[in-house]
């Protein structure tokens, strides 16, 4: 085969094209590897993947515009890549593969809306995308759950972050003007209204991403483990931080570490904040739901320790206006963006005076998005 290039795609007669968006999350963070509860959805900017089958038996070839990069490789001959976004595509078409589904060769020209880097999981739209194309072009029939469980263990296994499921259910399963409630031990979820006009949500990207984020991450995941183990010692029955309250973790705060211990008692503290913002949204009480986002943050900063400057500065700086309900950091952390509950008609004026305070405090320019509930992935055809 020739080396791919542009001509290659000239033309490119699409079979179907898959629609599949970043996603935010109101609440929850760090919860989902635990088995607990989580509040995202899915928004409207997306990553867009055109494939055809091209009547080879195994040769795959890709295009990123984003990149101007190209991608080729044997169904065969299938192994992890030094190139982060191709472990996406790759890992996806791995776990195809465990479960002997007749996939042939097939081209795709990928173009993405979505920031790198940004904590609206990029990867996590481009995994799902893939995998929901995959599954139509060749008519492999698995449910939306088998897609979802690929793509978090494309995750896994090619590109070594241990993530929970958050991420790509909320890319697949998400509705518009809604938030899905997930209880990501069961996956059985909830979907709660989210119109709450004049107010908005709003993302503020740091524009920064610590390379920490991925190990760190897994330590995370990690020490959460470990805390459980102890646990489980004087409460056999627990399974997951899902299944402890506070006052079982206190009574244990002698043989605890004193991370584990911190670790611990944020994971249960979101799990509870999650509830809690599901009851306020019901009963329509911004201003609490505003309130649970601050002081999700707070944990996140102070007994997760996965924040940085930059995201605790953009949070900060939100407090002194009473336009904006709350703000939190949102994702994995170590960076990305922050997310903000904001009266609409502020937005611009703030966008000007936190985008130039940004700026003098770090000397980097930050990027305010404007988000909206939108529904996960679909074909078109
Ligand atoms: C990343 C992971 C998710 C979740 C969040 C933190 O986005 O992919 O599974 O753990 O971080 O809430």
């Amino acid at each position: 085969m020739e080396t791919l290039n542009k001509d290659y795609f000239e033309d490119f007669e699409t079979e179907l094209t898959v629609f599949s968006p970043g996603r935010i999350n109101l609440i929850g963070e760090h919860t989902d590897y635990n088995d607990g509860f989580v509040l995202p959805t899915a928004i409207d900017k997306k990553i867009s993947l055109s494939f055809k089958k091209n009547n080879t038996a195994e040769t795959c070839n890709i295009y990123s515009k984003n990149f101007d990069a190209f991608l080729q490789f044997q169904l065969s001959k299938i192994e992890p890549s030094t190139t982060e976004w191709e472990n996406y595509i790759l890992g996806v078409i791995h776990e195809f593969q465990k479960r002997n589904a007749p996939i042939t060769g097939f081209d795709c020209v990928i173009h993405s809306e979505l920031p790198i880097g940004a904590g609206i999981s990029s990867s996590a739209a481009l995994e799902c995308g893939t995998a929901i194309g995959v599954n139509s072009l060749f008519n492999l029939q698995f449910s939306s759950e088998d897609l979802i469980t690929f793509s978090r263990d494309a995750e896994h296994n090619f590109v070594g972050t241990k993530c929970g499921v958050m991420d790509q259910f909320a890319v697949v399963m998400s509705e518009k003007d809604h938030l899905l409630l997930l209880d990501c031990k069961t996956l059985a979820y909830e979907l709660i209204p989210f119109n709450f006009s004049p107010y908005k949500l709003l993302l503020i990207n740091t524009n920064i991403s610590h390379n920490l984020a991925s190990s760190e991450y897994n330590k995370r995941r990690e020490e959460c483990e470990l805390g459980v183990k102890i646990i489980q010692q004087n409460y056999p029955e627990v399974t997951s931080l899902r299944d402890v309250n506070l006052d079982m973790l206190n009574s244990l705060k002698p043989d605890l570490d004193e991370t584990i211990y911190r670790r611990c008692k944020y994971v249960i503290s979101e799990n509870n904040r999650v509830k809690q913002t599901v009851k306020n949204l019901k009963e329509s009480n911004l201003n609490l739901v505003g309130e649970l986002m601050y002081a999700s943050h707070e944990g996140l900063r102070n007994s997760y320790d996965v924040s940085c400057p930059e995201l605790d500065f953009l949070v900060d700086f939100s407090k002194s206006y009473e336009l904006i309900l709350g703000a939190r950091m949102m994702g994995g952390g170590f960076g990305g963006c922050t997310i903000h509950l904001i009266h609409q008609d502020f937005i611009n004026e703030y966008t000007e005076i936190v985008s130039a305070a940004y700026q003098k405090q770090f000397g980097i320019n930050a990027t305010v998005i404007e988000v909206n509930p939108c529904q996960g992935s679909y074909i078109k055809i």
